[in-house]
């Protein structure tokens, strides 16, 4: 992965984050986007002097299309990019609002789509791409309509978009984690009691009987990023304990 650079969106926390840790302890510089001041901030001093960490909002059209054009303002060329940046919402049919449906697409399809067309003028030939949806995508869970949703048309993005982006070089796949400890699970406003009994029925549902760590997902990412996967295009892999068997 030396002088290699890597573009990781939703860089700042969680599986964004232990990707972007991984590629730098490659030899890989990175280029991370976050949104929120205090991650930004976490984030530059976790990852040092020698990665860019930019404010970009993946749900706002503008900030998504200009993305490129700012990456190119770092870097050259990108050999490579993880389109990570997601937000989890869940609630009974009942509940979901038009506000819930636009921050859930606007966030984890719209932005992705945009950001990636505002990528490619940077993209290197040969280069990577992975999605991260989730395993939920092709699974029926309750109370996760909207997010799952979102989720299956990031995976169908990755087969389309595999398909007419291959013959320029740029191989794309994605990558379907189940159950990750991470500060998402934090965000979902659950209090500590519904929350420990979330995460053990979620654990429990895994064939491993555990949560994942970022770490394990990174190093999927990291090996689809990476010419080890040449041969690999147009996949959709998970990472998930059996989740999705049980
Ligand atoms: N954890 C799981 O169990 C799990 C399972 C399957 C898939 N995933 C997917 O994994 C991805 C990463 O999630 P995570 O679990 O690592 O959670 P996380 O720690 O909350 O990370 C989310 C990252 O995305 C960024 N982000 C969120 N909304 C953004 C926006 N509008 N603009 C720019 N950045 C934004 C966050 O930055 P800020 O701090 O600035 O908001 C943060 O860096 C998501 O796409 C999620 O759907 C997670």
């Amino acid at each position: 992965m030396k002088n290699h650079t890597f573009l990781v969106t939703g860089g700042t926390t969680g599986i964004g984050l232990a990707t972007a840790q991984l590629l730098q302890a490659d030899g890989a510089r990175v280029i991370v986007t976050g949104r929120n001041p205090a991650t930004l901030a976490a984030a530059r001093t976790a990852l040092g002097a020698s990665a860019v960490v930019l404010a970009s909002d993946s749900a706002s059209l503008a900030d998504a299309k200009a993305l490129g054009a700012e990456v190119k303002t770092h870097t050259a060329r990108l050999d490579g990019a993880f389109l990570n940046a997601g937000l989890v919402q869940f609630g009974p049919v009942e509940a979901m609002t038009p506000q819930h449906f636009d921050d859930l697409f606007n966030t984890n399809v719209r932005g992705v789509f945009f950001q990636l067309q505002s990528l490619l003028p940077v993209l290197a030939n040969p280069s990577a791409v992975v999605l991260n949806a989730s395993v939920v995508a092709d699974l029926g869970l309750a109370t996760l309509s909207l997010y799952s949703a979102t989720k299956a048309a990031l995976v169908s993005l990755g087969q389309t978009l595999a398909v007419e982006l291959a013959p320029r070089g740029l191989r794309l796949n994605t990558v379907s984690p189940g159950p990750i400890t991470t500060p998402a699970v934090d965000k979902l406003g659950f209090t500590a009691e519904a929350q420990k009994g979330f995460e053990d029925h979620m654990a429990a549902q895994t064939l491993v009987k555990r949560f994942g760590t970022p770490l394990e997902v990174a190093r999927l990412v990291r090996f689809l990023l990476s010419a080890d996967s040449r041969f690999i295009v147009g996949a959709n892999l998970t990472v998930d304990g059996g989740f999705r068997l049980s």
